[in-house]
This record gives C-alpha cells, structure tokens and sequence, in this order.
C-alpha cells in the first residue's frame, strides 16, 4: 500500500469565508462528497463522520486550542503562558483531571438543575411577555446560561452580572482580534480567578451541594484536585458552557422559524423535547468543528501528516454525512434510531456538560412551547460569520 504525503494530494477547498449559510452547507456537501479530507485556511479539513471520529479518537492528534495566541499574533505574551485548561490538556494529565471531574456531571446532577432552569427561563419570558415580540438572542438567549453556570458553581445571585461580563470579555478570545482584545481578555481572566479562588476557599472551609464542593471533595486513588486546577475547571466550565448554550438555543428557535410545521408538532408534544434538542444540534449544531494539530507524524488512511499539522474535524459535515443519516438535509425532530450527532464532539475531549447542556436546552424548549405556543419568525435571522468555532444568529426578531 502506498502511503502519501497529505500536502501531496489533490483535494477540494473547504473555505467559507464570505459565504452565507446555504452556501456553505453546499459547499460542505460538495466537498464531503469528493473527499475524505480537504484542504481549508486552517490546515486540512476532515469531512466525513467514520474519519472525524477516528481523528478525534486518535491521542496522538492534540487539542488545538492552545496554539490560538500564537495564531493570532500574540505569541510571547502572559496569554500563552496561561496554564492549560481541561480543553487543551493531553496524555496522563488529561486523564487524571477527566476522571476526578467526570462523576460530577452525570445525567443525575444535571437533573437537579432542571426545575432552576426552567425558573430562569420562565423569569426572562416574564420580563418580555406582554411585549409581544423581542430579539431573542439578547433577551433570552444571551442571560439564560449565565444563573445556571453560578448556581452550579454556588456563586451568589449578586455576582451573576459579574460572570456575565467576565464570560463577554474572556470569549473575545475567539474573535480573530486578540492583540487588540488582550488586556481586556487579561483583565477578566484575573479578576475571575481572584474571585473563583475564594469561592474555592470559602467552600473547603465550609462545603455545599454545589459543584465546587463536590469537586473539593473528589478524590481517586489518594489523588485531589488543587485549588489552581479547580479555578481552571471553572474558568473552563465558563467558557466552553456558556457561549455554546446561547448560540444552540438561539439556532433552534432560527431552525423552528424557518420550520413552523415541526414547531407545531412539537408544541402539541412537548416529550419531543430530548428528540428535538439531539435532532436541530445535528442539523445547526453551536460548534461547527474543532481544531487538531499532530503531536508527531500520524498515517491515517494511508496519508501521513507531518508533525505540527492542523486538522480541522468539521463537525458540521459529520451531522450531515449521507452514509450515516438518511435524508441528512431534512430537518426532522421525529427522527428515529439516528446515529449520535456529533456537535458535542468524540474523544477524550467529548463535551464534559453534554447532560447539563441537554437539559438546559430541554427545559427551555419545554417552557416556550408552552408559553409561547405560537412563536415565530418576525423579521430575517442574522447568522454570525462563519469562524470554525462557535456560531449561531447574531439576530433573532421573534413574535408569539
Ligand atoms: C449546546 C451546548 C454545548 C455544545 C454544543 C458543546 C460542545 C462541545 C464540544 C464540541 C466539545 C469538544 C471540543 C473539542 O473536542 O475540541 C466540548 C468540550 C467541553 N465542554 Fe461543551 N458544549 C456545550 C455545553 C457545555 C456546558 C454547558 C459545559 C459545562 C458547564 C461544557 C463543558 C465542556 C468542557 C469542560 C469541555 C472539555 C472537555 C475535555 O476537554 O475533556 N460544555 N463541548
């Protein structure tokens, strides 16, 4: 069998900068159809569902996240000296942290928080209600993970707007302008961990039921987390728990827009809601893909990536692989048996608040049908610029 060097081959170009959304599903669908891989600005893309979860699963594939500061033109500042988050941790010390955290966040612990969630989401319903129509994306979507992520935490009510700005402020990371966003990236970061250290400290002095006092308490093997490693976890748990809910909130209600018919059929059954949550994130998911990059020279499939390489695992085109979804461009919440969807990702990476982050959309789901039964579009949904990260409507004019 002959083994070719990945720069050698002729592959399709996955770039959609400037594109819109069709055009890029398209794009996509091309590319995915012509190719395993392909090339695109980042490196190479992986396009199909079996290679993107073998990529994924391959450790010798690392995480990407921590080479975003010398992508992004500020190499050599305190910003790549930060010390790593669960994200961008590989080998023995993921692991480690992985099963200390784990048992925290299982299908039980994210149940407990379903009758909170379902207070806030009714709370900021109750603030618009007899308006008649609002802008999603700011009135409900942006606010509604932000409570959940401090209850779970245990910070107090009065702290919320804090988190709330730190999460806007720490998210410029991801904003393709990180040598102007860096002081304030910086700053938040600081004061976020000045405050979840006393957290930590108040909470070992005396514990709660909250996930900082289940995490003080795990313990495997006579191993503990430290404090330096759970203001990483929250910090972590803050960025990657937050933006992602918003954004995959809001594209479902776009995606319930754009389909009045499955949002009627939902409304009169709202046990739907778990089928409906897993079906629109396989059809708009939050988190288009994710970045690998070699840690050595990897063979796969009888190509070999030169140390260094950048992998972009487009999660986007699994949800919509042909060989694995039937009908993979129907939008169908009474979809049956359907493979898991990927936009939670694969791995020793796969997402940590999968159950927490259901449930929230779950919850929310359920309200609205209930509450807003007649919800629809108002006006043209404004879809964000396609990065390869994080991604949703910018705008969202509803009426109910
Ligand atoms: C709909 C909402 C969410 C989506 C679409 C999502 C998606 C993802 C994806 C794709 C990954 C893997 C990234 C990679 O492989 O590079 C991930 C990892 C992660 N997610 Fe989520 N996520 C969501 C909500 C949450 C929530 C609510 C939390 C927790 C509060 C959370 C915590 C994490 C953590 C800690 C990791 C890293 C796990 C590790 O590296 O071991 N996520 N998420």
């Amino acid at each position: 069998m002959t083994v070719t060097a990945a720069y050698e081959l002729d592959l399709p170009m996955y770039d959609p900068t400037g594109l819109d959304r069709d055009q890029r599903v398209a794009l996509l669908a091309d590319c995915q159809r012509r190719h395993w891989l392909a090339r695109t600005p980042l490196g190479f893309g992986v396009m199909r569902y079996a290679d993107i979860v073998a990529i994924l699963r391959e450790r010798r594939f690392h995480s990407a996240l921590s080479l975003i500061p010398q992508m992004q033109g500020v190499a050599g500042t305190s910003m790549e000296e930060r010390r790593p988050s669960i994200l961008s941790m590989e080998g023995d010390e993921h692991t480690r942290v992985r099963r200390l955290v784990a048992p925290a966040f299982t299908p039980a612990a994210a149940n407990r928080l379903r009758p909170y969630m379902g207070e806030v989401i009714a709370e900021l319903i109750d603030a618009i209600d007899a308006r008649g129509e609002c802008e999603f994306v700011a009135d409900v979507c942006d606010p509604y993970p932000i409570p959940i992520i401090c209850e779970l935490l245990g910070a107090p009510r009065a702290d919320w707007q804090r988190f709330s700005q730190w999460a806007t402020d720490i998210f410029r990371i991801f904003n393709q302008n990180l040598a102007e966003d860096f002081p304030a990236i910086e700053r938040a970061s600081a004061e976020l961990d000045e405050y979840v250290r006393a957290l930590v400290e108040d909470r070992r002095r005396a514990p709660s039921d909250d996930l900082l006092s289940v995490l003080i308490a795990a313990e495997e093997a006579g191993d503990r987390l430290s404090t330096d490693e759970l203001v990483r976890l929250a910090e972590a748990g803050l960025m990657a728990g937050t933006d992602t809910t918003r954004n995959q909130l809001a594209s479902c209600v776009a995606l319930f827009g754009a389909h009045p018919d499955q949002w009627a059929k939902f409304v009169a059954d709202p046990s739907l809601a778990p089928r409906v949550v897993d079906e629109t994130m396989r059809f708009l998911g939050a988190v288009q893909g994710t970045v690998r990059v070699a840690s050595e020279a990897i063979e796969y499939r009888d190509v070999v990536f030169p140390q260094g390489t950048l992998m972009f695992a487009s999660l986007a085109a699994a949800n919509r692989d042909p060989d694995v979804y039937s009908e993979p461009m129907q939008f169908d919440i009474t979809r049956e048996s359907a493979a898991p969807h990927m936009s939670f990702g694969s791995g020793i990476h796969y997402c940590l608040g999968a159950h927490l982050a259901r449930a929230e959309l779950q919850e929310a789901l359920v309200v609205l049908a209930q509450r807003w039964p007649n919800l629809a579009l108002a006006g043209t949904v404004e879809w964000k610029p396609d990065t390869f990260g994080i991604w949703g409507p910018a705008r969202l004019p509803v009426q109910w």
